[in-house]
Formats: C-alpha cells, structure tokens, sequence
C-alpha cells in the first residue's frame, strides 16, 4: 500500500513513516518538498515530495500536523478524494504544569472531516508516542480507532495490524474521536506526575 505521511517531517509523523516503510510504500509530505527528500534519504525505501504530490500518489494518507494546522490551506483537499485519510491529531494545551485537551466540543479528526468531505476519515495512533514505534520491537500496544463504519475500521485494523504487536480496538464513531484524543493529555499528566517515562495504551481483556 502507498502511505502518504502528511507531516511525515515531524517527530510522530517520521516515526510513523519509519515504521510502515518496513511494510508499505511510504511518501513523506511536507510542504517544503526538499525537506520531505532529505527526512525520506532518512528511511529505506521512502521518498519524499510535497503535500499535493504525496496526496495524489498515495492509497490512503496519515494526517500528522499540529492541530493549528487542520484547518490550513497548504492541506491538500480534491486529491484526497474517495481515500482513507487517518488522522493521528491531538488538540492539546499546557498550562501551568498540566496538560488539558483542546476543545471544548467535537474533534480534530471531526473538523478534519469537515475539511475532506470527500474522504473517509478515520482518527488513530493518536496515544503511542513516536518512541514506542522506533524501538527495534513495538511493545504489544493498542490502537484504538474512531471511523464512521466498521468497513472503515477494518482498512484502518489492516494498517495497524502491519506492525507486529499492535491490535486495532474499534472505539465508535468518528463522533468518538474526542473520547481517543482526550486519552493522550491524561496519559501525559500521569508520566509527568508519576515521572514513569512515556506512556502508550493497553487494555487488559479478562481472556489474557
Ligand atoms: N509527538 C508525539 O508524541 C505525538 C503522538 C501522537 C500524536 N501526535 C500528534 O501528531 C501531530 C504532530 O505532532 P509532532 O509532535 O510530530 O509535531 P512536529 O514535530 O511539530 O511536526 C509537525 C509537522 O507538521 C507539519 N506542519 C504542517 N503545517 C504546519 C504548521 N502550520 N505549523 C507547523 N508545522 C506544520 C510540519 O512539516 P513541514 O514543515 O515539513 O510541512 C511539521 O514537521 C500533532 O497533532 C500531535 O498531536 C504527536
């Protein structure tokens, strides 16, 4: 599969390239193309080239900016069309030594919808931070999904299910995404409180 990373230059967005490039053809977006290039030399078998270009070759794309940037009209809209397109954004501020989520009502992945009407926009990965998914080995981690039909969960579970030791949980939808979003300020608060080094999510199923 051809995965776009949108944001592929920053720290979630080159993790998660570098991940997937072991099982997918990875195209590192960025709005300065050279930059997209030299991140993509940093990963076997990646190439790099600006939003518009990576949008327009890639199967499904990976939404990784900062949430100011959602709704910025460097994204790539028309080529995006009938495509996957997974958000990973976390709306989030950090005031006096805690962090909170950022909106009050509704969801990155929600208001990215709303700019890609005619994709289908899902929201993951949004709680592992980038360094679970350099290590040699992902840890058995799980990645919850919002999608508006099981159908788009299952493309999602197909991508996550690329990484060994990651399980795709179907969480709703994407009216849920802010339910996934919210989990990363918290997680962020209990390392920061609990000085346990980064978190990521696991739920314990009473089969294990
Ligand atoms: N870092 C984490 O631990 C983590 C974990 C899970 C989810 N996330 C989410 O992933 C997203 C990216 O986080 P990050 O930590 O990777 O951020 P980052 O290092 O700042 O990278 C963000 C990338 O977005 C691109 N971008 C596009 N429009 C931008 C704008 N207006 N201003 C700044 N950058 C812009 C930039 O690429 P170009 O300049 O090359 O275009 C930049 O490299 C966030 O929404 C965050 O909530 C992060």
């Amino acid at each position: 599969m051809k995965i776009a990373i949108i944001g592929g230059t920053g720290t979630m967005g080159r993790a998660l390239g570098k991940r997937l490039s072991k099982s997918h053809e990875v195209i590192i977006g960025s709005r300065d193309p050279a930059k997209a290039r030299a991140m993509a030399a940093t990963i076997e078998g990646a190439k790099g080239s600006d939003y518009s270009t990576a949008a327009s070759e890639c199967d499904v794309a990976i939404v990784a900016i900062p949430f100011s940037a959602v709704e910025s009209q460097e994204l790539p809209g028309a080529e995006l069309s009938g495509k996957l397109v997974i958000s990973v954004i976390n709306p989030m501020k950090f005031e006096r030594g805690l962090f909170y989520y950022g909106l009050e009502k509704g969801s990155a992945a929600e208001i990215l919808s709303a700019r890609l009407p005619k994709s289908r926009v899902a929201t993951a990965f949004n709680n592992i931070s980038p360094e679970f998914l350099t290590k040699t080995e992902v840890p058995s981690l799980d990645v919850m999904v919002a999608a508006d039909s099981e159908e788009i969960f299952y493309e999602v579970a197909r991508i996550v299910n690329s990484v060994p030791n990651l399980r795709p949980l179907y969480a709703g939808p994407l009216s849920e995404a802010q339910a996934v979003e919210r989990v990363t300020p918290l997680m962020l608060n209990l390392a920061r409180k609990n000085r346990t080094g980064n978190l990521a999510t696991r739920f314990v199923s009473q089969r294990e």
